[in-house]
């Protein structure tokens, strides 16, 4: 699948913007806030139904406007019209013209894949960032999953306002026992996806480590989780006098960890910068292919400032990797276009070039004017 057609009113600096991608390498260029960012996060957006950066709808407004619009135009065999609109807080999502019910319906039908320069946050933040990475990835090919997931963060909410409502009084032992069994249930569930997940995507993303730093050291991947131990029914019982103190619920699959290690060392103290940015790249080019063997279709490949981020090695060889068949549309972001000309030059792939003016005032949109080099 890759997107044809792109249409903006009111996204965050842009007021109006039409952009038409072909299915090759789409280039966007331009100065610093530009909006370069902004429109593949667009694209992530009707894909995934939320900003890639901002969770806040109504931040994502121009500002002095009052509603924001998405429009794609998805293409494989048929074209797939995607339109979101969010404005007076209320957002809608439509399919082909028909407005979604549930907007978790919509996931995994479209699959983006962001390389960004946030994407170092995965090593240096706290587990809840890796946990977000791993389970978006299982959601987009494993609908149970997500349905398993949804129910279990319902689940944990239940319990911990059943305990913050005890506020520290002995509680009613078969009331939490009934809330535990569920939990326990779905979330053994969860831990058991979680570690085949691992295991699958462990091997991919270990080949494109090594291809992209030609280093020899072993990356790995470490599954960390309290329910290696012990059952979750197990864990939250002997957990209870503690959890009543504490108010909230200590045991679960929300506490699990994807530790991430160099040569068996964790890499977040000892793995020097370009180890870092070969090993997040090669997170996000593992997603890629962790999609791909799921669903046997591409998915856009979004890389946000690429060339800012690595050296020429690792930017020359990203670019040798992507050029090939294997990977379809890809729409790469730089603020110089002659750097972006450089890297793609001799490539045989179809390139588009895009290049976005810094507004004069917020208000204003960027201009925008594109080129197309043959196939
Ligand atoms: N709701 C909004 N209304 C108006 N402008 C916004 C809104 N949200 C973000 N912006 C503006 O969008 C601009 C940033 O756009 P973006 O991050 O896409 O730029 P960029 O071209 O990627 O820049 P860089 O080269 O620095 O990465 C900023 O100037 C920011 O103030
Ligand atoms: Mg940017």
């Amino acid at each position: 699948m890759h997107i044809g057609r792109l249409q903006l009113f009111y996204f965050k600096n842009h007021e109006e913007q039409h952009l038409h991608f072909c299915n090759g390498i789409n280039c966007i260029t331009g100065p610093n806030g530009s909006g370069k960012t902004n429109i593949l996060d667009a694209v992530y957006y009707l894909a995934n139904t939320k900003s890639f950066f901002n969770g806040i709808d109504q931040q994502l407004i121009l500002h002095g406007q009052e509603f924001f619009s998405i429009h794609g135009f998805f293409e494989n065999e048929n074209t797939t019209e995607i339109l979101v609109n969010f404005g007076k807080g209320k957002k809608t999502l439509k399919k082909n013209g028909k407005v979604y019910s549930r907007l978790i319906d919509h996931i995994g039908i479209i699959q983006t894949v962001f390389i960004t320069p946030y994407d170092i946050s995965l090593v240096l933040e706290g587990s809840e960032e890796r946990r977000r990475f791993m389970d978006f990835t299982i959601c987009q090919t494993d609908r149970q999953y997500l349905e398993q997931l949804s129910l279990y963060k319902k689940l944990l909410d239940q319990r911990n306002a059943f305990l913050k409502q005890a506020e520290g009084r002995p509680i009613d032992p078969v009331l939490l026992e009934t809330y535990d069994d569920r939990m326990a249930e779905t979330g053994q569930r969860i831990f058991e996806k979680r570690r085949d997940f691992i295991a699958e995507f462990t091997s991919y993303f270990q080949d494109f480590y090594k291809f992209l730093s030609g280093e020899t050291e072993q990356p790995g991947l470490v599954d960390v989780s309290e329910l290696h131990e012990k059952p979750l029914k197990d864990l939250l019982y002997l957990g209870r006098d503690r959890d009543r103190v504490m108010q909230r619920t200590g045991s679960g699959i929300h506490k699990d960890d994807l530790e991430f290690l160099l040569s068996d060392y964790p890499l977040k103290k000892y793995g020097s910068q370009g180890q870092i940015k070969s090993f997040v790249i090669a997170l996000k080019l593992a997603q890629y292919k962790y999609f791909l063997e799921k669903t046997g279709q591409k998915p856009i490949l979004l890389l946000d400032d690429i060339f800012e981020k690595i050296d020429g090695i690792r930017a020359g060889k990203l670019m040798e990797l992507v050029a090939q068949d294997y990977f379809g549309q890809i729409i790469i972001t730089d603020t110089h276009e002659a750097r972006v000309q450089e890297h793609l030059e001799g490539l045989t792939v179809g390139k588009k070039y895009f290049t976005l003016e810094k507004p004069v005032n917020t208000n204003a949109a960027p201009a925008q004017n594109s080129s197309e080099v043959p196939d």
